[in-house]
């Protein structure tokens, strides 16, 4: 089905939304934007991207009519330390969404892949600006099925429930809950989102994974996480090692 931008538009006034039917990236139209001065909040939507960017100079996925595909850019005025803990906040308000609009309860895995099953059903890449960020939201929504390298990983909504669901209501929740949590992160500070976080995600802590990272694979149990946000992992040999990026799976 089409995207039905002036619904959203008309339910979310004063906020600047731009639409694109197709596009390479909605990533570089909104870091576009930001660099020209626009508002906190201005948000970039396609139904289509054919250059989608996931995490690690990964591809997203992002077939037409079928995804909500978004960048957000946010001008929250936290200090540089608070940059991590707004990709948690992030993750937050997108599975707050997605709970909302179905029966099933999401998982997060740290720093901020969205889970339904044990599948992945929501990205989210944070590019960082002079004083700023752009969020890039990837939901998968109404995905009937995806490509055999991405189908033991990823999921989407209707796959999980068996019916579809409207992307304009998806996007009119996940557009104030992502202004709800930069404000939590603003005034309540990052204590408040990583506790919350430590609460929605089974990754933080006891969970046994392997760590992708640049150096190879690591293999340990989670410890919870540090002040800033990044994920305590104590290693086999009774080391322990901060993950401050890096691709977590189980074990
Ligand atoms: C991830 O690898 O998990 C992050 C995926 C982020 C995808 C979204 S879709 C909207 C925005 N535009 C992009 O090109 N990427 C992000």
């Amino acid at each position: 089905m089409p995207f039905d931008i002036d619904c959203v538009r008309n339910r979310l006034p004063g906020r600047q939304i731009y639409y694109y039917e197709s596009i390479g990236s909605t990533m570089q139209e909104a870091a576009r934007l930001a660099a020209q001065g626009c508002t906190s909040g201005t948000s970039v939507i396609a139904n289509e991207q054919t250059a989608g960017q996931g995490r690690h100079g990964h591809h997203w996925y992002s077939e037409r009519d079928s995804g909500l595909y978004v960048s957000i850019v946010l001008r929250p005025g936290l200090p540089a330390e608070s940059f991590p803990a707004l990709t948690l906040a992030l993750g937050l308000a997108t599975a707050e969404t997605i709970s909302r609009a179905m029966d099933l309860r999401c998982d997060l895995r740290w720093p901020n892949d969205v889970l339904l099953r044990d599948k992945k059903v929501a990205g989210i890449l944070v590019q960082l600006l002079e004083n700023g960020a752009v969020a890039g939201i990837g939901i998968n929504v109404n995905h009937g099925h995806f490509p055999s390298e991405l189908e033991s990983e990823a999921t989407s909504l209707r796959i999980e429930s068996g019916r579809a669901y409207s992307r304009e209501d998806l996007l009119t929740c996940l557009l104030p809950a992502v202004d709800s949590f930069s404000k939590m992160l603003a005034e309540a500070g990052k204590q408040a989102v990583l506790d919350m976080f430590s609460r929605h995600c089974s990754y933080a802590q006891g969970r046994r994974v392997r760590v992708r990272q640049s150096g190879g694979e690591i293999e340990g149990t989670t410890a919870g996480l540090d002040a800033s946000g990044f994920l305590i992992l104590k290693k086999d040999d009774g080391g322990q090692s901060l993950i401050v990026t890096g691709g977590v799976r189980p074990a």
